[in-house]
């Protein structure tokens, strides 16, 4: 590595396996932009993760974990004021504003431009500037896409490694001219000559999440953690992929992908879009009830799929991950065993509780709380002294070849086959435990419609409920309406497209207890959407789709659920969905200009058949 230099010269240092001479003339463009005292090249390797995590240990950034009890792994504490994505600071500035959508913040690229210069000048003074290789799918791959994340977090070139196919192979791949997206982040915290770094830099007054679609540029300012800052998630395979996929006839979807064998050794592919923190990593590591003896869930992604149709006229899905970055609260051995198995070593923890013996601890974990822990600010912690333990958007990272459930095809290059679409949302009221849509167009619609309340992954109210469509609210790059054009046309290029499904595990009782138990038993849900896509389960008609009787549920081991409960979780109570369609129309009359056509229509269908 160069010495400290305040001049901006800083040697870019590339390594000489790196042959892209448009990628070398870009670091130089942001080292003197940013004017870092050190430039360092990640090669990926498991001695250069050790080492980065050592230096942040040393500097204060990570705590090491009980070797004992949760071998090479890490605790980190954010700072208070950077705890989640910040949608109100995230932009999408396309050349014309219509293609950003009333769904997205929009400033003129050129405005935002100048913005960005002011703000990354000189923003890495006293830092190292990390350039982070990764690829978003199997490296090499004809599905995969390139980017070049460009950091001066080293806590971010760690969950980089863990999260994507990141180091000195991308390079490789590349070559001399390859394509790649540029992605460049900083914690917006440069240091005075002498000041002492902070365990947690990050810029509290001024954040910044910026893409440009055309030109498939990423800029991230002022946060650390999460979506805000592995560009790799929501920035690249969510907002830049969706333009990709819209332009080249696919789709970048919020969603996990699952395969379920049934008993006789049929295998099913399912893909299931839940907003942010509504249970996606949960049903894609499902652990089927124990009475339901011969059922499988395997898991091949829990958050971001990549949908592609196929020669034979069905979708193939790839996740382009390599790890998860999941919510830890209400994680337990009864609600995913397999994400607790999977969590014993090697991972990164962000604001959960400490405990004495030095292992994590957060809500959920176990019934019994800890007499005392350390909690996710660092403050003593007692059950009683009223504040959570752990961040309600604290999370875990983890490579996925630590999934116990891991599919055996997760990663083709070619993807699994998709059967169905499952979309699901937190509604406390109206929406059933399951429906299935009566054909595509009927099924977009009631995706493009879901509403959600509002959850921790995001900074701002916790609560309310938004229409949040496709589970994508946050993260479709482009204007919803075409979007939703894009949905329904991309059904009629195949053959045959999945069924569409719509699920709700969150519905309450008067006493606000979930009438659903949830977690494992999803499983009866699941073989009945299976069983309606090959053609064995029944189904009664109702205006909001084909809904499952009590007795098309397999309810073998479980007490707890009765024909009167179910009837609750099932009901469909007209005044409320009065309110569900107005509120369509809200988000109808936001999107009017290009809302496709047919939706006005299906609405007032829908309202018909509600009414009768
Ligand atoms: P992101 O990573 O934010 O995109 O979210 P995710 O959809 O992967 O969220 P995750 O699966 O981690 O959801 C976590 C939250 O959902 C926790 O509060 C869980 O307790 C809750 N949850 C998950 N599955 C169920 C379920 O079947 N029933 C109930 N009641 N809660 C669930
Ligand atoms: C989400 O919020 O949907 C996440 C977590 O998956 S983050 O990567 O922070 O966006
Ligand atoms: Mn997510």
């Amino acid at each position: 590595m160069s010495q400290a230099q305040a001049v901006p010269t800083v040697d870019t240092n590339a390594p000489a396996y790196v042959k892209h001479a448009k990628l070398k003339a870009w670091v130089q463009e942001m080292v003197h932009l940013c004017r870092p005292d050190r430039v360092y090249w990640c090669d990926g390797s498991q001695e250069e993760y050790d080492r980065l995590c050592d230096e942040m240990v040393a500097s204060g950034t990570l705590i090491r974990l009980n070797p004992k009890l949760r071998p090479n792994s890490f605790l980190a504490r954010s700072d208070a004021s950077d705890v989640a994505r910040v949608e109100d600071c995230t932009f999408i500035c396309s050349e014309k504003e219509e293609e950003a959508g009333p769904n997205n913040n929009w400033v003129a690229p050129e405005e935002m431009r100048w913005t960005l210069k002011r703000l990354f000048d000189g923003c890495m003074r006293g830092r190292t500037l990390y350039v982070v290789p990764f690829s978003m799918g199997p490296l090499g791959s004809h599905i995969a896409h390139i980017g070049v994340e460009i950091s001066d977090s080293p806590y971010v070139a760690v969950n980089m490694r863990l999260m994507t196919r990141m180091g000195k192979k991308v390079f490789e791949v590349l070559g001399t001219d390859g394509e790649f997206v540029p992605c460049m982040h900083s914690v917006g915290a440069p240091l005075a000559p002498g000041e002492k770094d902070v365990a947690w830099p990050c810029n509290r007054e001024q954040k910044y999440i910026v893409h440009f679609p055309e030109t498939r540029e990423i800029w991230s300012y002022g946060s650390g953690y999460g979506g805000n800052a592995l560009l790799g998630k929501k920035c690249f395979a969510l907002r830049i992929a969706s333009n990709m996929g819209k332009e080249q006839g696919w789709l970048a979807e919020h969603m996990l992908i699952l395969g379920v064998t049934s008993p006789e050794g049929q295998k099913t592919y399912v893909s299931a879009a839940f907003p942010s923190a509504c249970g996606k990593t949960n049903f894609a590591m499902l652990i089927p009830p124990k009475a339901m003896k011969g059922w499988t869930v395997t898991t091949v992604g829990d958050d971001i799929a990549w949908i592609k149709p196929g020669p034979d006229g069905r979708f193939y899905a790839i996740n382009p991950e390599a790890g998860y970055f999941g919510v830890a609260p209400g994680t337990s051995e009864e609600s995913n065993p397999n994400a607790m198995a999977m969590l014993r070593e090697n991972c990164i923890f962000t604001n959960v509780a400490l405990t004495p013996g030095g292992d994590v601890w957060w809500e959920g974990m176990t019934k019994a709380k800890p007499a005392k822990l350390i909690d996710w600010q660092g403050k003593n912690w007692t059950p009683d002294c009223g504040r959570k333990a752990a961040h309600p958007n604290s999370r875990f990272t983890v490579s996925a070849s630590q999934c116990p459930s891991l599919d055996p095809e997760w990663e083709n290059p070619d993807g699994v086959p998709i059967s169905a679409f499952i979309f699901g949302g937190r509604r406390s009221t109206a929406v059933p435990l399951v429906f299935e849509a009566f054909n595509w167009n009927y099924g977009v619609y009631m995706a493009a419609t879901m509403g959600s309340e509002t959850t921790a992954a995001a900074a701002g109210k916790i609560g309310e409920v938004r229409r949040d469509p496709m589970a994508m609210l946050p993260f479709c790059g482009y204007h919803m309406g075409d979007y939703f054009n894009h949905w329904l046309q991309i059904g009629h290029t195949v053959g045959n497209p999945p069924r569409i499904f719509c699920v709700n595990w969150f519905r309450l009782d008067e006493e606000g207890n979930f009438l659903w138990p949830g977690f494992g038993e999803n499983m009866r849900v699941l073989k009945w959407m299976v069983g309606r896509v090959q053609g064995s389960a029944n189904a009664k008609q109702t205006p909001l789709g084909w809904m499952p009787r009590f007795e098309d549920l397999d309810w073998e081991g479980l007490e707890g659920v009765t024909r009167r409960q179910f009837d609750k979780l099932m009901h469909v109570d007209t005044e409320l969905w009065k309110q569900e369609l107005a509120s369509h129309g809200d988000l109808f009359e936001k999107l009017q200009e290009r809302l496709p056509k047919e939706f006005i229509l299906k609405r007032e269908l829908f309202q018909l058949s509600l009414w009768r």
